[in-house]
């Protein structure tokens, strides 16, 4: 980037569905904390905007009134049927603001993000709102960064019914795609041809009944003026059938303007020399204190406490999407004749749980697990497991390898998305690599791989050398924001 480029100061509005600390579920929720961060230590001024849910604690993050009375029209025919909510504001003490869109039916009375029958109504206010707000708004984005399906609606919005609203006809748009697979209520797979959204239709009134048959990943996709997906790898996947979730055509037509900018993680966080919850904190000059941290994981989850036991772990939801099943195919006959440890952390899909629960109760000693979310073990279980699992049958980016690296922690992924694109394969021949690659999914391929970690353990210098390039790989969100501040430049300048 040049520098009479970085001269401009930008302002930046993202609108998404989560983000950390206020309301989080996944890796979007701590994107949207750590890359708005990022950008504004470029010197932009750079907010969001997000529903104010009833699980927010606002003892801890006051809000006052921004702008009260906004309004989403209900039906067409009865431009007086209006839907009312406010925009309220938390600054934070580093004064990085905060907007939420207050609505008690649909957002301040669900302690849940997702999962509510009528998600796409409540996904449409948001979209809706936010555009209200910014016409009102005496502050207004040169640029919005709307995520995931959730949001999608609001480059169409601006695109076609407000494009020649004086207030809002300059704003740039950028969709990023955190995840292609969800796009809406219904599963796009079992959606006819015929009542597929095609994404070109008039945006319905809130109390339509097509508005459930919406798809807004598609919308966003056509109407924004750039799409950025998280990692380039994914970018290439997802322009072909096996990756696409049918939405590979319209991805192929607007290839021109889809781009793949790899996350980062937060640094500061996940720091082995100074995070508090460790049992001994580390640097990369002493991965020896790693062990203390082992017995202290392995006791925690009621395993033989041993520090030279090799242990696994996973961190993570337990999902189709995150290739559980691949584990669960395998690792009984990997425990049966090889001798190492597994602790799993996560909550998810009913028939997973069952299945690791039992496994304690087969392998007592040797598996444990946690089956609930945690924001403090997964450190701890980096700081102490030897190998982290990361199987996935498909990632847009993930988080886990890169935090997992950074604590010496090795992972073991499947070659795919941002898997692919930030961990590169094991070749002690050379010195080079930082974790166990595996291309196919299928039970093969990935139990060859837990063979080849297994085996690589027992090679104490080689594979000290391992965690040494892995903590020393360099993941901060720097790169990745400039390059978004790049992408809001350009779409600025058309
Ligand atoms: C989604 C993706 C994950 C990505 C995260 C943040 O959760 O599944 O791969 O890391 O979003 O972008």
């Amino acid at each position: 980037m040049n520098n009479r480029s970085t001269k401009k100061t930008l302002n930046i509005l993202f609108v998404a569905a989560e983000a950390a600390p206020f309301a989080k579920v996944g890796g979007l929720g701590e994107v949207m904390n750590a890359l708005p961060t990022a950008m504004r230590k470029m010197h932009h001024d750079v907010r969001l905007l997000m529903p104010k849910y009833a699980s927010i604690d606002i003892q801890k993050y006051p809000m006052e009134l921004e702008i009260g009375n906004i309004r989403v029209a209900t039906e067409q025919e009865d431009p007086q049927g209006l839907l009312v909510s406010n925009i309220v504001k938390h600054t934070a003490r580093d004064k990085s603001v905060t907007y939420f869109l207050e609505n008690m039916e649909y957002f301040e009375k669900r302690a849940n993000v997702y999962g509510y029958i009528d998600d796409t109504a409540r996904w449409l206010l948001l979209s809706r709102a936010s555009i209200e707000f910014i016409k009102r708004s005496s502050w207004k984005p040169d640029v919005i960064i709307a995520s995931d399906w959730e949001t999608g609606f609001i480059p169409n919005l601006i695109k076609t019914e407000h494009k020649d609203d004086i207030e809002l006809r300059h704003i740039k748009t950028i969709f990023c795609i955190h995840n292609l697979r969800n796009q809406g209520t219904f599963d796009a797979t079992f959606v006819t041809e015929i009542e597929a959204d095609s994404g070109q239709s008039i945006l319905p009134p809130f109390f339509s009944p097509t508005i459930k048959k919406l798809n807004g990943m598609r919308r966003g996709i056509l109407f924004a003026d750039a799409i950025v997906t998280v990692s380039p790898t994914y970018v290439k996947e997802i322009l072909s059938p096996q990756y696409g979730e049918h939405l590979e055509g319209v991805l192929k037509e607007r290839r021109d303007h889809l781009f793949g900018i790899l996350n980062g993680i937060n640094t500061k966080l996940f720091n082995p020399s100074t995070d508090p919850l460790l049992k001994t904190r580390y640097s990369v000059r002493e991965i020896s204190q790693r062990k203390s941290n082992k017995t202290a994981i392995q006791s925690r989850f009621g395993l033989e406490e041993n520090p030279d036991a090799m242990l696994f772990g996973y961190v993570g939801r337990l999902d189709e999407q995150k290739g559980l099943s691949l584990i669960q195919e395998t690792i009984k006959p990997l425990l049966n004749n090889l001798n190492f440890q597994l602790v799993l952390m996560g909550t998810g899909e009913r028939v997973f749980k069952k299945f690791f629960k039992e496994l304690v109760g087969q392998y007592p000693g040797r598996v444990g697990v946690h089956l609930e979310y945690s924001d403090t073990l997964p450190r701890m279980i980096f700081a102490g497991a030897d190998v982290t699992l990361i199987p996935s049958r498909f990632e847009p980016c993930g988080l886990v390898q890169m935090e997992a690296m950074r604590y010496g922690s090795i992972p073991l992924v499947r070659k795919t998305g941002g898997l692919a694109d930030s961990v590169s394969e094991y070749q002690p021949d050379n010195d080079s690599g930082t974790g166990f690659v595996f291309e196919e999914y299928n039970q093969y391929a990935f139990l060859i791989a837990m063979v080849r970690a297994y085996e690589s353990y027992r090679n104490k210098r080689e594979w000290d050398k391992l965690i040494k390039r892995a903590m020393k790989k360099s993941f901060s969100w720097e790169s990745s924001a400039e390059k978004y501040i790049e992408l809001c430049m350009n779409v600025i300048k058309k």
